[in-house]
């Protein structure tokens, strides 16, 4: 006999109270046995978010996670280990560019990346546009890796907190993905059992993101760097603006585009911009605080870092891209500034046009997605082309083209201009 009753955990949450250590370990360990039914975890999911959780039980929650699984060794990689999370957002290919930077400048990014769903795009979804390129790689392959190209992008294995892969596919469907102690432990222990050193957290606010204000991102963000502290994983966070897409391109292929032009010393200008405040952060929490990233993205080291990387996992950099066969131009009906683009709309669209799944077990489409010939604050002249909407199927672009034209919005003055980078926690 079990000395708790997963009942009666549910009750003491539901009635506000503060689960003791014993309970949380029991719980969870249950959870991932198969020892609690999904529908008594699925009330316990609802309780927390609706109750919330006190600073020591997210702690003891998020060992709890990452004590149902492995955690890495990285003992054998000899450069200092740090790695960036963003919480998603529409057009955020910036671990394209950011994880070769962050090795060019001496460092090992060990970074263990996700799919898309819904309408912000995955990591992996856009690598798998390189032909060859694998993004499975056993734990071993991986330390290799990281120990002798210092930067690698791959899946996280099976092993890594499987209470949270367990869990996180129950709360997608319970309605209970919001509670900031469940995202906050669910991200930091798969970030501290893939034992990094350090950590850079990219909190993104906003219409494209989890977080639609500014304190809530806050206060995800400050738990998340408590966590980090707490697990000896040396943790910052930034909270970045997500009301509009990052970049011009949002898709699969299209980000991939982008990103290789940003190593190339171009692309667009927020792109880099937030590239270069993360990989400092990341240079500064791995002990590298005189490393020079601009320098590293000028002289073409990033470039090499990126091809190697590519390379190592089969992928071909010189690969062209594939292309879509459907390309449908919008341009502006008056004359004007953009003064709104909005992220989810743009998201949502690129999503409806096939770069996005509705399930996970939905393949993505590579070529398709939203390019944008405008962003927030330029100048339009009627005719000028706003964005265009690339599908492999015609019948995809109709209730993308719906999606995409409410994200626009054209007034007669200039919109005032808004900081990217909003705070600095840690
Ligand atoms: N990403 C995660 O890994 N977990 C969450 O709960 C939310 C976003």
């Amino acid at each position: 006999m079990s000395a708790f009753a997963a009942v009666d955990v549910i009750r003491a949450k539901r009635d506000g109270g503060v689960l003791s250590e014993g309970q949380i370990d029991w719980v969870v360990d249950a959870y991932t046995k198969g020892l609690v039914a999904d529908e008594q975890m699925s009330a316990l999911a609802m309780a927390i978010l609706l109750r919330g959780m006190t600073a020591p039980e997210i702690a003891r929650w998020t060992a709890a996670m990452i004590a149902s699984g492995e955690r890495l060794d990285l003992s054998p990689v000899a450069r200092p280990t740090v790695d960036k999370h963003s919480t998603g957002g529409v057009g955020d290919k910036i671990t394209l560019p950011l994880t070769p930077l962050v090795a060019a400048c001496g460092a090992a990014v060990p970074q263990l990346s996700g799919r898309g769903l819904g309408h912000t795009g995955g990591t992996l979804d856009k690598l798998e546009s390189i032909p060859g390129w694998r993004a499975a790689l056993t734990n071993d392959e991986f330390i290799a890796q990281l120990r002798d190209v210092g930067a690698v992008i791959c899946a996280a294995g099976d092993g890594l907190a499987p209470a949270d892969r367990k869990l996180y596919a129950l709360r997608d469907v319970t309605g209970t993905v919001e509670a900031i102690p469940l995202i906050a432990s669910s991200i930091m222990s798969k970030k501290i059992a893939e034992g990094t050193g350090a950590l850079v957290l990219d909190v993104k606010v906003g219409s494209g993101a989890f977080m639609k204000n500014a304190d809530d991102a806050r206060e995800l963000a400050r738990t998340m760097v408590e966590l980090g502290g707490a697990h000896g994983v040396r943790t910052v966070a930034l909270l970045t603006d997500m009301s509009t897409p990052l970049g011009l391109a949002v898709g699969n292929a299209v980000e991939v585009t982008e990103s290789v032009e940003v190593l190339a010393g171009g692309g667009p200008a927020d792109v880099v911009e937030l590239t270069l405040a993360l990989a400092r952060e990341m240079l500064h929490a791995a002990g590298l605080p005189d490393a020079d990233p601009e320098a590293a993205l000028r002289d073409g080291r990033a470039m090499d870092a990126w091809r190697t990387m590519i390379r190592a996992q089969g992928g071909d950099p010189d690969a062209p891209m594939p292309t879509a066969n459907e390309v449908e131009v919008v341009t502006a009906a008056e004359d004007g500034w953009v003064a709104e683009l909005d992220a989810y709309a743009i998201g949502v669209a690129a999503w409806r046009l096939g770069a996005g799944r509705a399930r996970k077990e939905d393949p993505v489409s590579i070529p398709s997605g939203v390019v944008l010939h405008k962003r927030r604050g330029d100048r339009v002249r009627v005719g000028d082309p706003l964005f265009e909407l690339r599908a492999e199927h015609a019948e995809r672009i109709p209730a993308a083209l719906a999606e995409a034209r409410e994200a626009v919005r054209i007034a007669p003055d200039a919109p005032e201009a808004t900081p990217l980078v909003i705070e600095r926690i840690g």
